[in-house]
């Protein structure tokens, strides 16, 4: 059973960031795919790994190709075989980079396969994690699936908080299919632990804080993949059998 992990909040908060802890410390504990469904993407970089394409430039390549797809191909064929040609297959983990939403036009017909594909794709992994842009809106039309979890990250902020909790209410509203959510307050300084812990009550949502992190940060500067072994990843590394149920976490 592929169990879902959804990475959402506001812009800045550090999304790209958990998502791409998450994947290396969970990488570890069976078959992972990590999916950027950021238009900006930036999972590949964070976590090392060359991005040879995009579900957005398989979409563009068939529509100009249409009509010139060999005699004996399907368009199911032509982009089943591209999606498996932009799946950055690692050692640990597999990326699939989601890329530029459709633009105008009636795409419909490829979209549905695609979502398809990639929905089939996913039932293939132990665990998937997708980090999302800073909205949510283009999450439903992207996967049918059930998110199990929706990690909504915030800064210590009103702001951040108020996002995430708008987000929140927002998956309700789309209808999207999610089993838990857990609120992250990340970047928190030592000494504003009981501030941070007084916001995240007031959303209502169960919650864990993560610290500021040099080290996160620096890598940031330095454009330097993410090892997994940052102070911040060894917090994240702490909650997350809390992420799962606990049916699972006693089957180990
Ligand atoms: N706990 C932390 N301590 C220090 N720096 C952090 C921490 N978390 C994230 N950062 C830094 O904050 C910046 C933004 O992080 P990140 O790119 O993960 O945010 P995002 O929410 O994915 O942004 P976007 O909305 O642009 O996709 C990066 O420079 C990152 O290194
Ligand atoms: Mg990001």
């Amino acid at each position: 059973m592929t169990f879902l992990i959804a990475v959402a909040g506001k812009g800045g908060v550090g999304k790209s960031t958990v998502s791409a802890l998450l994947v290396r410390s969970l990488s570890h504990k069976g078959t992972m795919l990590a999916v950027d469904a950021d238009p900006n993407s930036n999972l590949g970089q964070k976590l090392g790994t060359d991005v040879p394409g995009t579900i957005g430039g398989v979409r563009e390549g068939l529509l100009s190709k249409q009509g010139q797809l060999p005699r004996d191909m399907s368009k199911q064929e032509y982009l089943k075989i591209k999606l498996k040609q932009i799946l950055a297959e690692g050692d640990t983990f597999d990326l699939l980079t989601m890329g530029r939403p459709e633009g105008p036009g009636c795409y419909c017909y490829v979209n549905n396969l695609l979502r398809v594909f990639v929905d089939q794709l996913m039932d293939s992994y132990d665990h998937v994690v997708i980090d999302n842009e800073a909205g949510m809106e283009h999450l439903s039309r992207r996967t049918s699936k059930s998110m199990d979890l929706l990690v909504l990250v915030s800064d210590p902020t009103q702001v951040g908080v108020g996002t995430a909790v708008r987000l929140s209410d927002l998956a309700d509203e789309l209808d999207l299919k999610v089993g838990r959510k857990l609120l992250l307050i990340n970047g928190v300084r030592p000494g504003d632990e009981d501030r941070a812990s007084a916001l995240a009550e007031t959303s209502g949502l169960p919650f864990h804080l993560l610290h500021d992190d040099d080290i996160v940060r620096k890598a940031s500067f330095s454009g330097t993949p993410l090892k997994g072994d940052e102070p911040l990843a060894n917090e994240l590394d702490d909650i997350i059998p809390s992420l799962f149920p606990s049916s699972r976490r006693r089957a180990g």
